[in-house]
């Protein structure tokens, strides 16, 4: 290694080293005694928390898949609805997601709310909304989402940025023009969840971890060790 290597290296790992984690005022006590029966009903207590606790973004959150070759995979999503179907979320079917997801329809979601010092991972089923509610999805969002949503070719090579530029103004001029143009590729995915786990950081990593795994009768808890 140069020595411009070598100073960087160990610039990067003072930094690092200089990083908390749980080291806010107060974090949240999570009684897990006192939780709801459903992971649906924690999710959006949860959710509302971290909203008002000024988490910025809690509606991103990780999804991960798994390629045909078993590799893993993940990229970050914007959670589009969390109902009793399950949580939703929306790609284009031709993205390498979306080929993985037509393979497998197996997927796990994260979300991280440092601000609380909260997880909660979702494990299930993926299943695809009907091209209908594809399009309502996307119509209902903002003239940008539609933009991007037109200018297609997700996760294909990009040859130039300048053959993007010119696509993307192509894609805004007609997303202005008309609100309503259809994308067929881009798809409603709901995740049906098998377990949902629900992570409260403690400064004396004491974490609780609970997790509702879905039986014949409905939703189990149990509690997991940090
Ligand atoms: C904050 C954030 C939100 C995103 N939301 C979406 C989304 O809702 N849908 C989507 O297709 N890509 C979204 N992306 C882009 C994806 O992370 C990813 O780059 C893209 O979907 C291609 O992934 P793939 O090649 O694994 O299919 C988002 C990226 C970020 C950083």
């Amino acid at each position: 290694m140069s020595d411009d290597q070598t100073a960087r290296q160990e610039t990067f790992r003072a930094l690092l080293r200089a990083q908390r984690v749980w080291d806010l005022p107060s974090l949240p006590s999570f009684d897990p005694d006192a939780a709801p029966d459903t992971p649906l009903e924690l999710f959006h207590h949860w959710f509302g928390e971290a909203a008002a606790a000024g988490q910025r973004e809690p509606h991103t959150m990780t999804l991960a898949t798994v390629d045909d070759e078993g590799r893993p995979d993940l990229r970050t999503l914007m959670l589009h609805d969390a109902d009793a179907r399950g949580w939703h979320f929306a790609s284009h079917s031709t993205s390498a997601k979306g080929r993985q997801l037509a393979a497998r329809p197996e997927a796990a979601l994260g979300f991280y709310w440092a601000a609380q010092g909260r997880q909660v991972r979702v494990r299930g089923t993926v299943t695809t909304g009907t091209a209908t509610e594809g399009q309502a999805d996307l119509h209902a969002r903002s003239t940008g989402a539609l933009a991007a949503a037109l200018t297609g070719r997700q996760s294909e090579v990009l040859s130039s940025r300048a053959e993007l530029a010119r696509a993307s103004e192509a894609a805004w001029e007609r997303a202005e023009a008309e609100p309503d143009a259809p994308v067929p590729t881009w798809t409603l995915y709901v995740l049906r969840p098998r377990e949902v786990e629900f992570f409260q950081g403690d400064a004396r990593r004491r974490h609780v971890r609970l997790r509702y795994r879905r039986t014949e009768n409905g939703w189990e808890r149990e509690l997991l060790w940090p």
